[in-house]
């Protein structure tokens, strides 16, 4: 019998006193006190205390049993009515009030959870993942996933306010190229044929813009190949968009316009209305990233004009052979002694691989550095002069040639970001959102390893008209039109203005190496549609689990996302991949190489609980 639910668990107050009333919901606690049984009751809303009370002419002896039993996470619907209740529970929302069951139908049993379903669980990621749809019961999980809702719907209704067609675009599809490997999907009927599964739907969207539909939206599943970390998934979510006739600023814009609705929306923030932009060079030489986090300050400082002649040989050695010397400012650590300074630089060590790092204090005795016996009082005071110190701060410096040395920086300046809490301690002009854009990327890059240059976005992004005339002599150097929005130091963007001109096209493949036949055979289909009038275009995709990742505060991209997959991409609770049958094979006309056996997934997930 189903007792229809009145109200959620999450909405009587001490004004509904006397009321009567039905919830529905899961037990998160209960209490037999003999002959008395307390119990919360769980929905998405909320926790509300029932009594069951022997004493209470309502409650028959079957049903006092019944709640006797009552375990966690057995689903419930109780009638009864609302009554202040004795002891208040501040915490709670519905904390005044209890309810007084006259009815009750135990729905289902649960078995004994495998971990208890509370705010701060104790139970390995891999368990969780296994039981996901007991951990999604979590509070803070069921906050995300419907702020997660929320945007979605948010950003949904901007765009078509803003007159963008939705969508949508195949999920069967050939391989775009867009740097990572693609998921394949095998035809059965055309057989050793393969789909790629969308990395994005960067061409569809592309040929939407030649079909006409000027402004293009669609929040659309994305699937890559590639290594996860904490703010990656196998298979993730776009919000894919691509306009017609516009330019960079349109863009930005726009999406100024967007962010600024959802932080005043959902975070109770006003953005400023255009956001900072940086090249990718000066966020490079700067921040020594092309995602910088910018809610602190101690920007990179290049020393290697001063520090270039001062006898000592790793200083001159590196300007001399065209590197340089950089220093980083750290406000307040000057007085940091020699242990705590070790176990950073080994930190440093570790991430980067460079082999030392050399310090600079100034402290009450005035300025000292690791290596003070090889550089002047001058030198010292130089340090302190350009890096902008101050009695009490202490100054990183790295020596070393190429742009990994800018990197290495970036990588450190992180470091010292958490080991000394500098966004809390010294906090940027940006405050706790430092969004930005990071522009005039470079059109490609040159791989050692496969002797060839590569897009650095993707081969249809439009070269900087300044500096076309350089594609051949000097490929290097030419940036383009891509730009990334990045916020707190994550890349929560990215797009560009496109090519819509087939003979710049063909351009750009041959400096990626791609030959003629190669591109007709890629991107054929692109070529030629562009050969029937493609307006100027551009576009940029947002990565919606991310943007929640920060809207939320969480640590992995995990927990925005319903039904994640784990480290080795695997789906745990329902045992994906997995092996097939091999019918299944032969319908598809695959064999497996010799040797191979599938790697089972439910395997692993046994291991994991035992
Ligand atoms: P890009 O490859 O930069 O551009 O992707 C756009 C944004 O998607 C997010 N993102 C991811 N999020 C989670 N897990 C992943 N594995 C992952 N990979 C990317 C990032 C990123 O900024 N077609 C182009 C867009 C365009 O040019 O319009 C594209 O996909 O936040």
């Amino acid at each position: 019998m189903l007792l229809k639910r009145t109200h959620t668990c999450g909405e009587l107050r001490i004004e509904d006193q006397s009321t009567e009333v039905v919830l529905n919901g899961w037990i998160d606690g209960h209490r037999d006190l003999g002959g008395l049984v307390f119990a919360d009751v769980r929905d998405r809303y909320g926790v509300t205390q029932i009594v069951v009370d022997e004493s209470d002419a309502a409650v028959s002896e079957s049903m006092m049993q019944q709640a006797a039993k009552l375990r966690a996470e057995d689903v419930i619907g109780c009638r009864g009515f609302v009554r202040e209740r004795e002891s208040k529970n501040p915490d709670m929302p519905t904390g005044d009030i209890e309810i007084v069951v006259t009815e009750l139908v135990v729905y289902s049993k649960s078995d004994v959870p495998p971990f208890e379903v509370k705010t701060d669980v104790q139970a390995s990621d891999d368990l969780r993942l296994r039981y996901r749809y007991l951990d999604l019961r979590r509070q803070p999980l069921q906050h995300k996933l419907q702020l997660r809702s929320k945007v979605a719907h948010a950003i949904r209704a901007y765009y078509h306010e803003h007159e963008f067609a939705e969508i949508e675009t195949p999920v069967l599809m050939k391989s775009t190229p867009e740097g990572a490997r693609d998921y394949l999907v095998p035809s059965r009927v055309n057989a050793g044929a393969f789909y790629a599964l969308p990395q994005s739907p960067q061409t569809y969207k592309q040929m939407l813009m030649v079909s006409g539909f000027d402004r293009y939206v669609q929040i659309v599943k994305c699937f890559r190949d590639e290594d996860l970390r904490a703010d990656r998934q196998p298979e993730f979510t776009q919000v894919d968009v691509e306009m017609s006739f516009v330019d960079e600023e349109d863009i930005y814009s726009l999406h100024e316009g967007l962010m600024g609705h959802l932080w005043s929306t959902f975070m109770h923030v006003e953005l400023p209305k255009t956001f900072h932009r940086m090249t990718y060079e000066n966020a490079i030489h700067t921040y020594g990233s092309d995602k910088p986090d910018l809610r602190f300050g101690s920007p990179i400082v290049n020393l290697s004009e001063t520090l270039s002649k001062t006898g000592f040989k790793l200083f001159d050695g590196a300007v001399a052979a065209g590197g340089h010397v950089l220093g980083l400012r750290i406000p307040g650590q000057g007085a940091l002694g020699r242990g705590a300074l070790d176990r950073f630089i080994d930190k440093v060590k570790q991430a980067t691989g460079v082999p030392g790092v050399i310090y600079a204090k100034w402290t009450e005795e005035g300025v000292t550095s690791s290596v003070a016996k090889f550089l002047q009082d001058s030198d010292h005071e130089q340090i302190m002069e350009q890096t902008g110190s101050q009695q009490g701060d202490l100054v990183l410096i790295l020596a070393g040639e190429g742009m990994q040395l800018f990197t290495h920086m970036g990588t450190m300046r992180l470091l010292a970001a958490e080991e000394w809490n500098l966004r809390e301690t010294h906090p940027s002009s940006f405050g706790p959102w430092a969004f930005c854009w990071v522009t005039d990327f470079p059109l490609v890059e040159w791989d050692e390893e496969e002797q060839r240059y590569f897009a650095l976005h993707h081969p249809f992004t439009s070269p900087h008209p300044e500096d076309v005339t350089q594609m051949d002599s000097n490929p290097g150097v030419v940036r383009s039109r891509a730009y990334d929005l990045v916020l707190n130091g994550s890349e929560i963007g990215g797009g560009s203005i496109r090519i819509h001109e087939q003979s710049m096209q063909r351009k750009v493949f041959d400096l990626l190496g791609i030959s003629e036949k190669e591109a007709e055979e890629k991107f054929g289909f692109l070529l030629k549609a562009f050969s029937y009038g493609a307006p100027p275009h551009g576009g940029i995709a947002l990565g919606l689990d991310r943007i929640l990742m920060i809207m939320t505060g969480a640590e992995s991209i995990r927990d925005v996302i319903a039904f994640p997959k784990n480290q080795r991409a695997q789906s745990l609770m329902d045992a994906s991949p997995s092996s097939v049958s091999q019918e299944q094979l032969d319908e598809l006309h695959i064999r497996l190489a010799d040797g191979v056996t599938p790697q089972e997934v439910d395997e692993q997930a046994q291991d994991d609980e035992s």
